[in-house]
């Protein structure tokens, strides 16, 4: 199903902190089960709040009010992409990768774990090819990850 015409790519404010924070506990349990948590919900309340939100940018999903997702962009570095569990494959995560885009139109890059098969999937759907994938040193969670990147010239060799 695709996304409605109702919802909004809006920039977030300090006010969205608590619901987005809400969103990315719920949204990493769901998708994310084998992950070893590294930080209390109220560590990471925190730090979106206060650390996440005041640098880059947070842009949001917004339907009826509600916030459905979200995605931190700093220049070209695409970070925390995170949509509420039972909004998935509706197209919103496509509505704000292509906010993401247009805000950064040459590059993307970003980080996702290996196990994490629906969000590669994803990615490559829109265009993001493989760099590098590492053994887990790099996050905090010790998770083996992946090294995507995305380049507007990729589309011009006819992908
Ligand atoms: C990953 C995520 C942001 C994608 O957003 P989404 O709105 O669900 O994706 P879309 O509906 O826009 O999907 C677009 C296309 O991507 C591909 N895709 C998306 N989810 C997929 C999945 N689970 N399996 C295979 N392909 C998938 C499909 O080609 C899909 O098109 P289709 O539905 O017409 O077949 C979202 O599912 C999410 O928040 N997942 C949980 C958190 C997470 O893993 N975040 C990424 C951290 S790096």
């Amino acid at each position: 199903m695709g996304a409605t015409p109702a919802i909004k790519i809006e920039r977030a404010s300090p006010r969205d902190a608590g619901e987005i924070a809400d969103l990315y506990l719920a949204s990493r349990a769901a998708a994310l089960p084998f992950l070893r948590r590294v930080h209390s919900d109220d560590d990471v309340r925190g730090w979106i709040a206060d650390v996440r939100l005041a640098s880059g940018e947070t842009w949001i999903a917004r339907e009826a009010g509600r916030i459905l997702g979200f995605l931190c962009l700093d220049g070209e570095d695409l970070d925390q992409f995170y949509l509420l569990p039972g909004e998935f494959r509706r197209g919103i995560g496509s509505l704000l990768l292509a906010k993401a885009k247009e805000l950064s139109p040459e590059r993307l890059h970003l980080f996702t774990f290996q196990r994490n098969t629906a969000a590669r999937a994803f990615y490559e759907r829109h265009g993001f090819r493989l760099v590098d994938l590492n053994d887990g040193e790099r996050n905090e969670e010790g998770e083996p990850d992946a090294l995507y990147e995305w380049r507007r010239s990729f589309s011009d060799e006819g992908l």
